[in-house]
């Protein structure tokens, strides 16, 4: 039996999704995907699909199944968790004894918000399960969680969660799943000369580093902590180098010298801009196409969009795709360019 799995993704990379997913397993089969949730099967092991590093959560499904109705919600847990067959409880027991598990709990959730299920119902299903699995209770630390979750569309899955909510960030950092993915959208190659000018603490550069083939990865940024941090976060990659500098006069690169630039510059919302943000995002939009070789690549998420547009409209340089994306529930664009 071919493993299912359903995980959650940054809203709006759907499609960015489904294209880094087929390249780590072509033969993977990307089911329906809406909002933030996408359901696939995938040879990849439950361990491979923990480490993808473009998914915010991950769960291997156990029984899956579709409700006309979603009023009653014991009735729908009551009916995912009969529902689980042979096959998928033996790979749950194998994942359980891989990871070397020994506590679990139960989560119920609606349309992404967590709900409670009777106390009767839940010591019920506790029990069970504890028995099937060879698994302690543990409702407040638990080394695993087996979630019920119900969509308002009907859909409902009853599934092992893979991923746990651990990521440490630094302030203002970018989760790792949109550093990796606004990479994936730059078409990364093993000979490119990658730069963020913006950057900070080192999330994007980091992914780079990790995650693709480079032969040289610049990071700068104006602000001297957070050049300290990018540059002890990529001390042990080699060919990386971090510079404090002013994006909009990158005196220390030379033009034409850069193949991509993935970068996720300020969008005047934790601090202010010191001078008028139009003419930043012009002269930021103006010096990165002069240090990009023809046909460079450049990525930039911002959600100061009305900066960003003008600038795209006074350089006459138009985006090849753009993506509207939420970062934190809050509204952001990525805009895709390639230097002509
Ligand atoms: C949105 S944050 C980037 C966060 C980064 N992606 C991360 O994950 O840590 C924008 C960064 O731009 C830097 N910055 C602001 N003006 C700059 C300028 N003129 N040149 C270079 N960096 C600048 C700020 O110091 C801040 O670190």
């Amino acid at each position: 039996m071919t493993p299912e799995y359903l995980s959650a993704f940054p809203p709006g990379l759907g499609d960015v999704v489904g294209r880094a997913l087929i390249e780590k397993d072509p033969d993977a089969s990307l089911g329906r995907y809406d909002g933030s949730v996408i359901f696939f099967s995938s040879r990849l092991s439950p361990e491979q699909v923990q480490n993808l590093p473009f998914f915010q959560n991950a769960f291997l499904v156990l029984s899956r199944q579709q409700f006309s109705d979603t009023s009653n919600l014991p009735r729908i847990v009551e009916s995912l968790f009969n529902n689980i067959d042979r096959e998928s409880t033996l790979m749950a027991r194998q994942i359980i004894r891989f990871f070397g598990w020994r506590s679990f709990r139960f989560r119920v959730s609606e349309e992404g918000e967590l709900r409670p299920i009777s106390p009767k119902q839940m010591n019920r299903l506790e029990r069970v399960t504890s028995k099937s699995l060879g698994v302690q209770v543990n409702r407040s630390k638990p080394d695993f969680e087996i979630w019920f979750l119900i969509r308002r569309s009907g859909e409902s899955y009853y599934g092992l969660r893979l991923t746990n909510d651990r990521e440490k960030r630094e302030r203002g950092e970018l989760s790792r799943e949109i550093s990796y993915l606004l990479n994936f959208i730059s078409q990364p190659k093993p000979q490119d000369v990658f730069l963020d000018p913006f950057a900070g603490s080192g999330a994007i550069l980091l992914s780079r580093a990790k995650h693709f083939a480079y032969k040289e990865i610049i990071g700068m940024d104006i602000d001297p902590k957070g050049v300290e941090v990018a540059k002890r976060r990529l001390r042990k990659f080699p060919g990386t180098r971090v510079m404090r500098g002013d994006a909009l006069q990158m005196k220390e690169i030379r033009g034409e010298s850069v193949d991509v630039i993935v970068t996720d510059p300020p969008w005047g919302i934790f601090k202010k801009f010191k001078s008028d943000p139009r003419k930043f995002y012009y002269e930021m939009l103006r010096e990165m196409r002069r240090v990009l070789r023809s046909k460079g690549r450049l990525v930039i998420l911002t959600a100061a969009r009305d900066e960003m547009e003008e600038a795209i409209e006074n350089l006459e340089w138009l985006p090849n795709e753009t993506f509207d994306i939420l970062v934190s529930g809050r509204k952001a664009g990525v805009y895709y360019f390639i230097k002509p």
